[in-house]
């Protein structure tokens, strides 16, 4: 039976099937930030839908991070924001992580259910198909933005795709049909598509440590490793 590949734009545009790998996305900045986040040795990912679950989480984790934003920011009494280079090796090592972004967080949260949770960037995007590539079935857990679709998303979503049927996958729905479409071709797409991308413009206007944040989710397998949470 060939593999099975779907997509979800966004985390309320379907279910993830019990039995399928969910490649949870949110290109900027959520999935490419966690992905260098446990690359950099932080122990354990807990999703937290707002601010005030991540502080009830951290009553039960006394030992955790508190991280996420609001608007792209850092949310005030929190230890991180959602900046990569936040993350490094003796901030997160070993560490417990506990995080709510804007949209990020949804899409972990609504792929709870499934049998595998693997982050998903274009920073370690061919490490990402390696991990699943063997995989009966994928269903893409794309962010979107407040409920809408993300270009960035759905072309990390199409890029994955591409690949997975390219290996014999078959594709299922109408969303997974339209990512292929939005796919990018290499490396200097990737990069143009993040900085037009309305998400990716929008960081760019807050500043010069954003638009460094934009430019590191726009490296293609800067990353060599794929990440489970
Ligand atoms: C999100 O989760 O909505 C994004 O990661 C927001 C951000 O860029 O910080």
């Amino acid at each position: 039976m060939p593999a099975r590949v779907s997509v979800l734009l966004t985390p309320g545009g379907g279910t993830v099937p019990p039995q399928a790998t969910a490649v949870v996305v949110d290109v900027l900045r959520a999935t490419s930030v966690l992905t260098q986040a446990r690359l950099n040795g932080a122990r354990a990912i807990l999703a937290a839908g707002t601010p005030g679950e991540a502080l009830a989480l951290r009553a039960r984790h006394p030992g955790a991070l508190l991280c996420g934003e609001r608007d792209g920011r850092r949310i005030p009494g929190f230890d991180l924001g959602n900046s990569p280079f936040e993350y490094g090796p003796g901030t997160v090592g070993g560490r417990t992580l506990i995080f709510a972004s804007t949209n990020g967080s949804q899409a972990l949260l609504a792929a709870g259910r499934a049998r595998r949770r693997v982050l998903g960037a274009f920073v370690n995007a061919n490490a990402v198909l390696a991990a699943v590539a063997a995989d009966e079935r994928v269903t893409v857990v794309c962010s979107g933005k407040l409920g809408g679709y993300a270009l960035e998303d759905a072309a990390f979503a199409g890029w994955l795709v591409e690949r997975l049927v390219a290996r014999g996958a078959r594709v299922e729905g109408a969303a997974a049909a339209f990512a292929r479409r939005t796919a990018p071709r290499d490396a200097a797409d990737v990069r143009a598509l993040l900085q037009g991308a309305s998400h990716g413009r929008t960081l760019r206007s807050m500043g010069p440590d954003y638009a460094r944040d934009v430019e590191f989710c726009a490296g293609l397998d800067t990353i060599s490793q794929a990440f489970e949470v």
